[in-house]
């Protein structure tokens, strides 16, 4: 349960890879969850899901029936913005786009108009870009960056924007912590710290295999062998989206200011095909089969 009394209800917004592990998480760990999405389809999705990787936690004697059928009770598929009303505080898990960011907390600043906390969990749009949306909210809103999978990776990025309530800050850690996570802090530049650091690798990757260095299986199995990753980059690029790869390239070029952030040209040419990764069946390499 959560440190942080005054949170009990958390909203999520978007029931996709990243909103729905989040709002798995929070159910199990006891907060009231309501799950927002536009597309009935990813509701349907996220609600299979839940009840999937619940089932393999029981199957696995990390949970016991009783808590998993809690745990699914506690949480509820909203397709109406307006069924977030109660929430204490607002994750943004929607696709790393900013004009649908912007137009979702001006919505959520009015629907939400006391003390709640507004976090976002894009991957490298600037906080206070989007707190900037908000007027008067911008010292709710707050960067909670989750790692895909949620429910077992460990670490939320917790970045402050400019306007950012140091109460606010600490709500945000005292909430991660009772997610079972590691709140670990990062100033707001552009990709924070994870993707600054992370994505230009994966580009390098794209580069290494666009100029005959290695074909894809050994630039994998080089970098999982030598350096220890549980995923080779291309990999991790086809699980991340290839189309977010190239969005978060896209915003370290601009944000950092340097040709030195460009996005590979063999990676767009993939996303220009449609090979996004798993999602799509096929990225780097092909899952159809
Ligand atoms: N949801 C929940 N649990 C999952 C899961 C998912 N989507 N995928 C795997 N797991 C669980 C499995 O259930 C399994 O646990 P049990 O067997 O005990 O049930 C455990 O994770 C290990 O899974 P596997 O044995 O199938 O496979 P693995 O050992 O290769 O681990 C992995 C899978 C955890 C995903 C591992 O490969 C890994 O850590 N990969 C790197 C992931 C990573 O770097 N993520 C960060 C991406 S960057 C990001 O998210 C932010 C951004 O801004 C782009």
């Amino acid at each position: 349960m959560s440190t942080d009394a005054t949170i009990k209800t958390i909203a999520v917004i978007g029931a996709g890879q990243m909103g729905g592990g989040i709002a798995q998480v929070a159910a199990v760990k006891g907060f009231e969850t309501l799950v927002y999405d536009a597309f009935p389809k990813s509701l349907d999705r996220a609600k299979a899901t839940h009840a999937k990787r619940l089932a393999r936690e029981v199957e696995k004697e990390r949970m016991t029936q009783a808590d998993v059928d809690a745990a699914l009770a506690r949480i509820t598929y909203a397709s109406n913005l307006d069924d977030l009303a109660g929430a204490d505080i607002a994750i943004e898990a929607a696709t790393e786009n900013f004009d649908i960011k912007s137009d979702l907390f001006k919505k959520l600043a009015s629907m939400l108009a006391g003390d709640q906390i507004l976090a976002t969990n894009t991957s490298s749009i600037s906080i206070t870009r989007i707190a900037a949306e908000t007027d008067d909210a911008a010292p709710r809103v707050i960067g909670m960056h989750f790692f895909n999978p949620v429910p077992v990776m460990k670490l939320v990025e917790v970045i402050n924007g400019i306007a950012t309530d140091p109460a606010v800050t600490q709500r945000t850690i005292a909430l991660a912590e009772a997610l079972g996570k590691t709140p670990l802090a990062a100033n707001d530049r552009a990709g924070f710290v994870s993707n600054r650091v992370l994505m230009p690798m994966i580009n390098e990757a794209f580069y290494a295999w666009m100029e005959g260095v290695a074909e894809p299986e050994a630039i994998d199995g080089i970098m999982k062998l030598g350096c220890n990753f549980p995923m080779g980059p291309l990999r991790l690029a086809d699980f991340i989206g290839l189309d977010t790869c190239v969005n978060i390239m896209d915003v370290l070029a601009e944000g950092l200011n340097s040709d030195r952030y460009r996005a590979c040209p063999l990676l767009k040419q993939l996303v220009t095909a449609g090979r996004l990764g798993d999602k799509t069946g096929q990225g780097v390499f092909d899952y159809t089969k």
